[in-house]
């Protein structure tokens, strides 16, 4: 047992769909969230540059007492999670692992798409762990990287969002896939848009809910849940312009922010 808050951050917001989902399963955890605003989007960066930015964000994180961090940003998990597991002695996950895991497990087709950042995409990380479950499968991989703006706009259920979405996707409809793994933290937003264009025979994978689900194992093989009875609390923190993060952030978690503090993460 652990009351300790779990780490969580991102380049900016979009790791509040993680947010959402640990806060539904594992209601009793509190949360420290870092959201790099400063920097985002880490998705068209280098691997260096997502990597230092990523440790930065760990040690944030550590001087605020966590007792496990997850990388909930695709790139960054993409670009810096085996370095980070090796560099500091924390439990740390990342969301592609349990994306893949569950991409695995869904596709009977063994075809599984993949749509994420560019840095994500070109990263390898999730055809990597998805041939150590399985190396049969066939992986269609596809940049879309105009989501990520029209969701932070609030655009998801615009006519603007359906016709980007159908001119990424349209290519890789029609390849036999039966999975597509919605590998950004941003398109979960996009989830209906996207289904409407894949159809029903395609099956969406968030890894956001997959990470949360292998948080919540995590902390039982470890021990270190929080089974107090006090309630869980919920810190923001973010290296720019709290105020939009707020306002972005309400729609992403779909309840209120009280409060949003801004750090200098330089520092870190
Ligand atoms: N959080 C990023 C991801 O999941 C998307 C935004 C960015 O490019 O930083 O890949």
């Amino acid at each position: 047992m652990d009351s300790r808050p779990i780490g969580v951050f991102d380049s900016g917001i979009g790791g509040l769909t993680v947010v959402k989902e640990i806060m539904e399963q594992l209601p009793n955890e509190s949360i420290v969230y870092f959201g790099d605003t400063a920097r985002v989007p880490y998705g068209t960066k280098s691997k260096e540059t997502v990597t230092r930015y990523s440790f930065q964000c760990i040690r944030f994180l550590l001087e605020k007492k966590v007792k496990a961090i997850v990388i909930a940003c695709n790139t960054a998990s993409a670009s810096s999670l085996d370095s980070a597991q090796q560099s500091f002695d924390m439990p740390i996950i990342g969301v592609v692992e349990p994306g893949a895991i569950s991409a695995c497990q869904v596709t009977k087709a063994n075809r599984i798409g993949i749509i994420g950042t560019e840095g994500t995409v070109s990263s390898g990380a999730y055809e990597k762990e998805i041939n150590v479950i399985n190396n049969d499968v066939k992986i269609l991989l596809k940049a879309c990287p105009l989501f990520v703006p029209i969701v932070e706009e609030g655009w998801q259920d615009t006519e603007i969002a359906r016709l980007t979405a159908r001119e990424y996707l349209e290519g890789i409809k029609d390849k036999g896939i039966d999975a597509l793994v919605m590998a950004c933290t941003h398109y979960p937003l996009l989830e209906k848009t996207i289904a409407e264009i894949m159809g029903d025979k395609i099956k969406l994978v968030n890894p956001a809910y997959e990470t949360a689900k292998s948080l919540k194992e995590m902390l039982h093989q470890l021990n270190i849940q929080n089974k107090a009875a006090k309630k869980s609390t919920y810190e923001y923190y973010v290296s720019d312009n709290p105020v939009k993060f707020k306002k972005v952030g309400e729609n992403f978690l779909s309840k209120p922010i009280p409060y949003v503090e801004k750090i200098d993460i330089e520092k870190y």
